[in-house]
């Protein structure tokens, strides 16, 4: 299984999450977690998974991440397992009552994610996922590296 992880990070929860997700999907020589600013549109050919992660930044992913799914040609994706997943504050851990609704109402960064990888023609693996941080800057909760492994599993034994 050819596997490409690629993630954006500003406070590096998000590339915590990456490299727990890479390790668990197999050996380093089938798969590459790459920084989302590092990858070469090459890298995208010969993929049987793609995995896309992002912080959650005003309920959508960074801008380096959407700028980067819309620069997949269309199709471009086909035949391609995908998955999206994001670093995000849970609602009950936010001190504001707006902002938790707005939480609800508007979201997070990874169904945006996998939406657009199945719209270029990816096959989605798993429903998407978010991993909690406990403030802006971090750490993640406890526990999230653990349910970040877990999730790769799945994905790696569905495949
Ligand atoms: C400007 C800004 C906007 C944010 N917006 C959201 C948001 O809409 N929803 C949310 O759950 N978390 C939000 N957060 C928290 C981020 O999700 C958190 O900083 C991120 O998960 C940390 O990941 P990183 O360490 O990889 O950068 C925001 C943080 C910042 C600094």
């Amino acid at each position: 299984m050819k596997a490409l992880v690629i993630y954006d990070s500003i406070f590096g929860n998000t590339e915590k999450i990456a490299q727990a997700i890479g390790s668990a999907l197999g050996a380093p020589g089938d798969v590459q977690v790459l920084r989302v600013g590092d990858v070469k549109p090459e890298q995208l050919t010969g993929l049987d998974l793609l995995i896309v992660g992002s912080p959650t930044r005003a309920f959508r992913p960074t801008a380096t991440i959407s700028q980067f799914l819309g620069g997949i040609p269309a199709g471009g994706l086909s035949g391609v397992r995908v998955a999206g997943f994001d670093t995000r504050i849970l609602p009950e851990d936010t001190g504001s009552p707006i902002l938790r609704f707005m939480m609800k109402l508007f979201g997070w960064a990874a169904k945006p994610i996998a939406d657009k990888l199945v719209r270029k023609g990816g096959l989605l693996a798993i429903p998407p996922e978010g991993f909690a941080v406990k403030g802006s800057e971090g750490p993640l909760a406890e526990g999230e590296l653990e349910r970040a492994t877990e999730w790769a599993r799945k994905i790696a034994a569905a495949g």
